[in-house]
């Protein structure tokens, strides 16, 4: 083969790290390579998993008729240079585990790999998805002194797309024609808003009765267990792995895509430094812009109570942690 001359133009994929090579970041490695959009380093700290996953996929490559390579791997090293990386290393609750042993075994998790990744790629945008996710997005930034807008958290994408699915199976329509908007921290607390959820631009308050919505509204705040429950052994993996690649695609394509996700306030809602979900423009520096859209005192309410709750969570995090 005899080499061209001809100007250089940069050959460098995007590269995307995923820390944690469980349930949600193999299937999120799967979604980036498959859909195009940058080769993946997938890390875990369990030797051979990583390495397991990624050979697998790769060997999936042809087939699938991709261009993008997956490397597993142990060692932060290999991270180096990295464009997005997204932390789901953690654990799930398991029984006899209380809310806060959770908090603090993730928090020690999180901010370990926050720093690992952050000694080798100083310019990438941080996407959280470890649970409590709000905190451990709080966390992140806190540790690796990024700017605000390189760092947020996943949890408004996946908890509008449950709410346009149920939406979409009481109506019988595609999940196509429904736009849907859950803004607040990830847990019980979050604040589904129906008066900005629409069918084909028809807002579903002409198209349902309240009790029906408040209906679907209560089973969005308990999406997360539902599944639990059904699963037994674990928690949603495939829609929170499509939310963060949503994410990813308007971030690495400079899409500028208007999405909730858990971002530092500065005042927006009368809410000063924490991350919750918020609408923000999503391009390729990171959070753009925050949109401030016009609440109900009653939703206005609701928020700050979501805002409190993680807040409280954040406070017992750092009192164990020294920075
Ligand atoms: P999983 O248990 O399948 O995977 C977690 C992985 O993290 C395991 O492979 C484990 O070996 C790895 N890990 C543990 N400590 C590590 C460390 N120090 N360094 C590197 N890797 C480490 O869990 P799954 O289902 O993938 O969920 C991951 C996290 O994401 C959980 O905290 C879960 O609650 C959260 N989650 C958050 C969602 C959101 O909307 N924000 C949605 C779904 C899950
Ligand atoms: C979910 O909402 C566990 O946060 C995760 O499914």
């Amino acid at each position: 083969m005899c080499a061209i001359a001809v100007p250089s133009i940069s050959c460098k994929a995007p590269q995307v790290t995923v820390i944690g090579a469980g349930k949600v970041g193999s299937t999120l490695a799967q979604r980036v390579i498959e859909k195009n959009l940058a080769d993946v380093v997938l890390l875990d700290i369990v030797e051979g998993l990583p390495q397991g996953i990624a050979l697998d996929l790769y060997e999936a490559q042809g087939l699938e008729g991709h261009h993008k390579t997956i490397l597993g791997t142990n060692d932060y090293a290999d991270t180096t240079g990295s464009d997005i990386v997204v932390i789901t290393a953690g654990l799930a609750r398991k029984p006899g585990m209380s809310r806060e042993d959770l908090l603090h075994y993730n928090a020690k998790i999180v901010v370990h790999a926050a720093r690992e990744a952050m000694e080798r790629s100083p310019q990438a945008i941080f996407i959280v998805v470890t649970n409590p996710m709000d905190v451990m997005t709080y966390l992140t930034w806190k540790v690796t002194g990024l700017p605000v807008n390189h760092v947020l958290g996943m949890g408004g994408v996946l908890d509008s797309a449950r709410l346009r699915t149920f939406i979409a199976m009481e109506l019988g329509v595609s999940t196509g024609d429904v736009s849907t908007l859950v803004l607040g921290g990830h847990g019980d607390l979050m604040v589904p808003l129906p008066h900005y959820c629409t069918v084909s631009g028809i807002p579903i308050t002409e198209l349902m009765d309240a009790t029906k919505i408040q209906g679907l509204i209560e089973r969005t705040q308990n999406g997360g267990a539902e599944i639990v429950s059904l699963l037994k052994t674990g928690s949603a993996f495939y829609a929170p792995a499509s939310s963060v690649c949503h994410m990813i695609e308007s971030l690495i394509q400079d899409q500028s895509r208007l999405l909730p996700a858990s971002v530092y306030l500065q005042g927006q809602y009368g809410l000063t430094d924490l991350f919750l979900g918020v609408p923000c423009r999503l391009g390729c520096r990171g959070v753009e812009a925050i949109v401030e859209i016009p609440l109900t005192d009653a939703e206005l309410a609701q928020l700050h109570r979501s805002a409190a709750s993680v807040r409280d969570s954040r406070d017992q995090a750092l009192s164990k942690l020294s920075f």
